[in-house]
């Protein structure tokens, strides 16, 4: 396929810049100077090399630390460009739920997609001494629920300190009416430890047993990837081809978490790709990064263990390999149980 021709995903961090403290925050290293802002000319250059670019999603920082103009100029070029491509921002909506009216002509627009973040612990924070509540995220979310007319979906970052309180993300998500998508820290930023995707699945079964599937992204699309469908990240290894991350300063990497360790063997040549229109071919992917250890490689948990290549980076550098194999192992009779009733009812 012509490179052209590619359905990419762009994942754009426009600013490094956000009005909140989350003491797990994977993106507080990506630039020095932490006004710098990336100019929408570069997104623009990568729409022309890429015109069928499927989303960009934005993230950061916050997103709204921008004005609404950035991501409407990027509609205005998308519209007149003719392009298919969605804009999707996450963003902690603080700045919509001060000042709602500066946002919401540009949240209905029909091409730009909004999502959020929680997550129960005292780890989300307002500001040094103020986390986000159950109460105050209900209230963001009934303020934009109340103006726009689709559903807000949340995602929720799980790690060794708030574990225990995953499964009461996805009955929120249930009360509310919409989906949350649970996600283990990765080890970035000010988080200095990952969490084991092992104990990830674990949650993800629990989730899939208490018939909650509905209400978790994750596992809807685990789910369906057992039942023989493609999944996208985090859990599919093409990433490499289809997927590519710029930072603030124009820096262009294959991967985001990757892009927020500022990782030079996963960054790539924006002059060559993009200016230069070179055909680079498929990444090639470092060879640290290939598998956690060489008895994945004739192991039926392969895809679980080794789908993304953040995973194997963090797991390998905290000296987690054996620990997520034995977790990985005791689980595997439970998933390909789940993985033959799967298959057999995409069968029927
Ligand atoms: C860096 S944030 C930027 C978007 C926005 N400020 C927000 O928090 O929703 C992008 C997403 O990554 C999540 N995140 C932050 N730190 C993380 C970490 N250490 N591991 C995994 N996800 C993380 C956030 O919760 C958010 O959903
Ligand atoms: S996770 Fe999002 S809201 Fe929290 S500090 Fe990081 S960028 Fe800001
Ligand atoms: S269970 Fe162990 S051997 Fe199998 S893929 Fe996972 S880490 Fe590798």
């Amino acid at each position: 396929m012509r490179p052209e021709d590619k359905g990419m995903c762009l994942i754009l961090k426009p600013t490094e810049l956000c009005n909140w403290n989350c003491e797990y925050c994977s993106s507080t290293n990506l630039v020095e100077n932490k006004a710098q802002k990336l100019p929408i000319e570069k997104v623009f250059q990568f729409l022309d090399r890429f015109p069928k670019t499927q989303g960009i999603f934005v993230v950061g920082g916050d997103p709204l630390m921008m004005s609404p103009s950035y991501y409407e100029n990027l509609l205005d070029y998308i519209s007149r460009k003719n392009l298919e491509t969605k804009v999707i921002i996450t963003t902690n909506l603080w700045d919509f739920y001060i000042k709602p009216e500066k946002w919401l002509s540009l949240f209905k627009h029909p091409k730009f997609e909004v999502g959020t973040s929680f997550q129960y612990g005292l780890e989300r924070k307002i500001s040094k001494n103020l986390y986000l509540t159950e109460d105050l995220f209900i209230k963001i979310y009934n303020k934009f629920t109340s103006l726009l007319d689709y559903p807000l979906y949340f995602l929720s970052v799980v790690d060794d300190t708030n574990e225990h309180l995953a499964m009461d993300s996805v009955l929120l998500a249930k009360k509310l009416g919409t989906q949350c998508a649970l996600t283990w820290a990765v080890s970035s930023g000010l988080q200095k430890k990952p969490f084991l995707s092992a104990k990830m699945f674990k949650i993800y079964m629990d989730i899939y047993h208490q018939g909650l599937t509905e209400y978790e992204k994750t596992v809807y699309d685990l789910v369906k990837k057992v039942g023989g469908l493609d999944m996208a990240c985090p859990m599919n290894r093409s990433c490499g081809h289809w997927m590519r991350s710029l930072n603030p300063d124009g820096r262009y990497f294959f991967c985001g978490p990757l892009n927020d360790d500022l990782d030079s063997r996963a960054e790539l040549s924006f002059e060559d790709e993009i200016i230069k229109g070179k055909v680079l071919g498929d990444v090639a992917i470092h060879s640290d990064w290939q598998y956690l250890k060489e008895e994945c490689l004739t192991c039926d948990m392969f895809d679980f263990c080794n789908g993304c290549r953040k995973v194997i980076k963090d797991t390998k550098g905290h000296g987690l390999v054996e620990d997520q194999c034995t977790m990985m192992l005791s689980l595997r009779d439970g998933l390909l149980e789940v993985a033959k009733d799967e298959m057999a009812a995409a069968v029927c």
